[in-house]
């Protein structure tokens, strides 16, 4: 190989590992439920499940969505538009949440695989979990969770983020929201509080 050519390897490999610095994979919100739903423990899957984060899908069917919809004078409806989805769901064309035609929903039982696809993607319905504190693929596994709790394991080495900064909140909750409400970080961020209880 060319000296040259050997640098461009160099340099697009440098470039691509800096774009996809690892594999990222949102699981889906039911994911964590299974860990995070006990009284005890904070149950933060039940708050979440409570709170508005957890309809944002469902809001984009609404009357007023599709009013929104119509005067935007998009091509699909709500559900369907990159223009909604962004917000109202998780990691929408960032490897996450994803348009599908009706058969992708109504997969047949005894094909697990579809199954196991459709459940993901209805779990990546919705601001979930993973919009917040990072993709989960990699930090779901018990051990790793808890080595991070413990302090053993560095949170970021495994993509998650513990306590979600305000530009994150900021990437949905601004002007390009058709519905946008003025938003204060240390307002709002207690009234999606989930913590584990004192003492645990
Ligand atoms: C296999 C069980 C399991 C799964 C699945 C799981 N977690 Fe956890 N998680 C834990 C445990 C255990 C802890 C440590 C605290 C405790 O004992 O409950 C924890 C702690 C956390 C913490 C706090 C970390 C810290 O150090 O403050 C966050 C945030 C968190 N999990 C988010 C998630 C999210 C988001 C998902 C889904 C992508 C998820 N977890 C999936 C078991 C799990
Ligand atoms: C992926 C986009 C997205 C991110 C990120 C996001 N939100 Fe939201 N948030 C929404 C949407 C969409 C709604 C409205 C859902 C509905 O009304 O159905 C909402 C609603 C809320 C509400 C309820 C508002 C009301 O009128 O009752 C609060 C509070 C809130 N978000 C706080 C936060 C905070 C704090 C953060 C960051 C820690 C955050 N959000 C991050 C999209 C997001
Ligand atoms: C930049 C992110 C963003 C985009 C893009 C976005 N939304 Fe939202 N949407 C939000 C947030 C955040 C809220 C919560 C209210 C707010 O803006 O503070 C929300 C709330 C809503 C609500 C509930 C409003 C209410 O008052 O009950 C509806 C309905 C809605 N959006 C429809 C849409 C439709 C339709 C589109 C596409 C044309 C869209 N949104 C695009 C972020 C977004
Ligand atoms: C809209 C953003 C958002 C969503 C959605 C969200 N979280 Fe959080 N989460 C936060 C923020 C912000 C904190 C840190 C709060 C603080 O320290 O003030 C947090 C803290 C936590 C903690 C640590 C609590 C503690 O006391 O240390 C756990 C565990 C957790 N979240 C799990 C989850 C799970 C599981 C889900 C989904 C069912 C979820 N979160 C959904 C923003 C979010």
């Amino acid at each position: 190989m060319k000296k040259s050519s050997l640098s461009i390897l160099i340099i697009s490999l440098f470039i691509f590992g800096f774009i996809f610095p690892q594999d990222l994979e949102y699981v889906g919100t039911h994911k964590c439920q299974t860990c995070h739903k006990s009284n005890k423990k904070g149950a933060q899957y039940k708050v979440w499940a409570e709170s508005k984060h957890a309809k944002a899908f469902d809001a984009l069917l609404s009357d007023k969505a599709i009013a929104i919809g119509k005067e935007k004078k998009l091509a699909l409806p709500p559900s369907e538009s990159p223009e909604c989805l962004e917000c109202h769901t998780v990691g929408y064309g960032e490897g996450g949440y994803e348009v599908k035609e009706a058969s992708f929903w109504n997969p047949a039982p005894e094909d697990k695989s579809a199954v196991k696809a459709m459940e993901r993607m209805e779990g990546l319905k919705n601001v979930g979990c993973e919009m917040c504190h990072g993709a989960g693929n990699d930090y779901k596994k018990k051990k790793i969770m808890e080595g991070i709790y413990a302090g053993e394991l560095k949170a970021e080495d495994f993509g998650l983020v513990k306590k979600t900064p305000e530009e994150t909140c900021l990437k949905c909750h601004n002007k390009r929201s058709p519905s946008f409400k003025a938003f204060n970080y240390d307002e709002r961020v207690k009234e999606i509080a989930h913590p584990f209880p004192e003492g645990m």
